[in-house]
């Protein structure tokens, strides 16, 4: 019974994000979702170290990029590049894509 009582705690701690869902925009979220373990800060994903290795550190972080446009996004996201592979509609719907760019590109 402690065992289990003791198993729920440590299921219900883990269902808490560390920022809540509310406080994302759909953007923000749709990246977290389905982008951030390539592209996220600790420079350890896949993305990540691509974009450093072919363009230089200081465009290896999506969230930190200026130059990118929203249709370059969309168009990559839709299409895929190199060993980034492509999201279909049904996985990212067209205004979660739209949410996306906007959070990303300029
Ligand atoms: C499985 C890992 C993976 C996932 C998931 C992933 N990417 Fe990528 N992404 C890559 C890699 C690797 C590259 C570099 C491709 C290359 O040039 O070889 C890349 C490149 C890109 C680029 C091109 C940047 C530039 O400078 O041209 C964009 C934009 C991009 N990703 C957006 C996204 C978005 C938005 C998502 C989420 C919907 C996403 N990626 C999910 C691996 C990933």
């Amino acid at each position: 019974m402690t065992r289990l009582l003791f198993m729920l705690v440590l299921g219900a701690g883990m269902t808490f994000p560390a920022v809540k869902a509310t406080e994302l925009t759909t953007g923000e979220r749709v990246f977290r979702q389905w982008c951030i373990h390539c592209h996220g800060e600790d420079n350890s994903g896949p993305g990540t170290l691509r974009l450093a290795w072919d363009k230089g550190e200081d465009k290896s972080l999506l969230t930190e990029r200026a130059d990118l446009g929203r249709e370059y996004i969309r168009f990559v996201v839709r299409r895929g590049l190199d060993e980034m592979p492509s999201f279909r509609i049904t996985e990212i719907s067209e205004a979660e894509l739209n949410a996306l760019a906007e959070f990303l590109g300029r």
